[in-house]
């Protein structure tokens, strides 16, 4: 299949269906040819905010988030990245412009260090989150200050060894609801409750009453890597999540290659599983 953005093959399994979801998998350490590639592919309003950042790290990881964004959507759009046209939700959800959009695609993007997950579907508004864990210095006053009285409670009859990784299972599946629905974590977090004890499948269990139903949602953890919690919440019922990644090296006189990689549910984890046994 050819790919609009020139830079290298669509495979043909990236035809994404009814009911399906593509989470992308991202690394946002570019090599330097790589940046100016993507570099080049951003609005002037992405360009603007690019150079507003004080630290090249956190500039660097921007460009390529929204980069890579751009070449993803391409793919689906049949569109070059640079003809992508975003527009942006009350609370500055962006989304695709619906001139562009006749198929209806969702996605949404999230970042968290050197790691990014882009989500893309067609069924209906889509959320991600991840997070890197790790011990937060002021946990329990977090959970007391945004989280609802049972999940207090309970969170507070953990183990302390339990306590980062219920943490983060917690933030990130409300905060994917969150960001499905475009209104951010300023206001509802207290209002969402979630499932989230360690072993706990992923589940919405409340949701704001002003919210037609809990049934058409659903929530579910992502395999990310190592040390990192991901959730994706999608309105759609039983969705069909599949892992994808986008490797891109220096090919010769500074151009750029790629290839698709199509990763098999449970990638991550046996990927961690190899290391271990490495180690
Ligand atoms: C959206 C939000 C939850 C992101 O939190 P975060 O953990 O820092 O960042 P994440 O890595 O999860 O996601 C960032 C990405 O989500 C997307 N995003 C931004 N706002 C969003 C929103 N309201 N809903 C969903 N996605 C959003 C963007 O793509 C952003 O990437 P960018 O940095 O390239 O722009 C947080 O910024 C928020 O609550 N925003 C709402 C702000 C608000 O209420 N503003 C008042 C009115 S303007």
């Amino acid at each position: 299949m050819d790919n609009p953005s020139g830079i290298g093959e669509i495979p043909d399994d990236l035809v994404l269906g009814n009911g399906h979801v593509h989470v992308w998998n991202l690394s946002l350490e570019p090599s330097t040819v790589l940046r100016g590639r993507l570099a080049g592919v951003l609005s002037p309003v992405e360009q603007r905010r690019a150079a507003r950042f004080h630290f090249d790290r956190d500039r660097i990881r921007f460009i390529a988030a929204r980069g890579l964004l751009r070449f993803i959507l391409s793919l689906y759009l049949r569109l070059q990245p640079e003809q992508i046209e975003l527009i942006y939700g009350p609370y500055g959800k962006p989304a695709l412009a619906r001139r562009a959009n006749k198929n209806g695609f969702e996605f949404n993007l999230a970042h968290s260090d050197s790691l990014a997950l882009v989500a893309v579907s067609r069924s209906g508004l889509v959320g991600v989150d991840v997070e890197r864990i790790h011990l937060p210095m002021d946990m329990n006053q977090l959970v007391e200050c945004f989280f609802a009285p049972r999940e207090i409670q309970l969170f507070q009859k953990l183990p302390p060894h339990l306590k980062p990784l219920a943490f983060f299972n917690l933030w990130t599946r409300k905060e994917a609801w969150l960001k499905a629905t475009g209104e951010g974590i300023a206001h509802s977090l207290n209002r969402v409750e979630v499932s989230f004890l360690p072993g706990e499948t992923a589940q919405l269990l409340t949701l704001p009453t002003e919210v037609a139903s809990i049934e058409q949602w659903s929530l579910h953890d992502l395999d990310v890597a190592p040390d990192f919690a991901g959730a994706l919440a999608i309105a759609c019922h039983r969705p069909i999540i599949s892992y994808r990644r986008w490797n891109f090296s220096d090919g010769p006189q500074n151009s750029v290659t790629t290839s698709f990689e199509s990763l098999p549910d449970r990638f991550w984890r046996a990927q961690e599983f190899a290391a271990t046994k490495a180690g």
